[in-house]
């Protein structure tokens, strides 16, 4: 495999995907995994804008400062460009195989399924209360663990990591 990509998409790239982002930043410096990470919404209207505060301030409580990411929306290149791409939930899934195009190389999954919850979503936090984001904040955390271990076998073995 070339050097691992993961792309991890939400809705609006300011609350999950960059959580999300920061996590697996995180954890893929803690073990050493050389990796391009980014992050991206499936929708348009947050392009150019820092991640929500809640969010930024969760990730603060647990030492990272992602004040400096800035949204932006997927595009076809993305399918190409990214080893991994990874889904917050069932809906982000959709609409990303919907805009996948002919030549993809990316592998689609969902971000829980990481987590041994396979086919479930994070809970989009944006319309509920700060708790929400302390949840959101240990979902990705614990996804983003397994999805680093699950590249660096990939990396090993050359296969698909399972
Ligand atoms: P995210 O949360 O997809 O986790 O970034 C949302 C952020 C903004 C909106 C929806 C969800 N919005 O409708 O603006």
């Amino acid at each position: 495999m070339s050097r691992p990509a993961v792309l991890f998409v939400c809705l609006g790239n300011i609350c999950r995907s960059p959580l999300a982002e920061a996590a697996f930043r995180a954890e893929a410096e803690r073990i050493g995994l050389n990796v391009e990470v980014d992050s991206a919404g499936t929708g348009g209207w947050h392009v150019g804008h820092a991640p929500d505060r809640r969010a930024q301030a969760v990730a603060r409580r647990y030492g990272v400062d992602i004040s400096g990411y800035k949204g932006r929306q997927v595009q076809a290149e993305d399918f190409r460009r990214f080893t991994h791409i990874v889904a917050q939930d069932a809906d982000n899934l959709s609409d990303l195989m919907r805009i996948r195009p002919d030549d993809a190389t990316a592998e689609l999954s969902l971000m829980l399924d990481h987590a041994g919850r396979t086919g479930q979503s994070v809970a989009d936090p944006y319309y509920g209360d700060d708790e929400g984001f302390e949840v959101t904040w240990s979902d990705v955390t614990t996804a983003a663990r397994g999805l680093a271990r699950r590249v660096e076998r990939m990396l090993r073995t050359g296969g698909p990591g399972d």
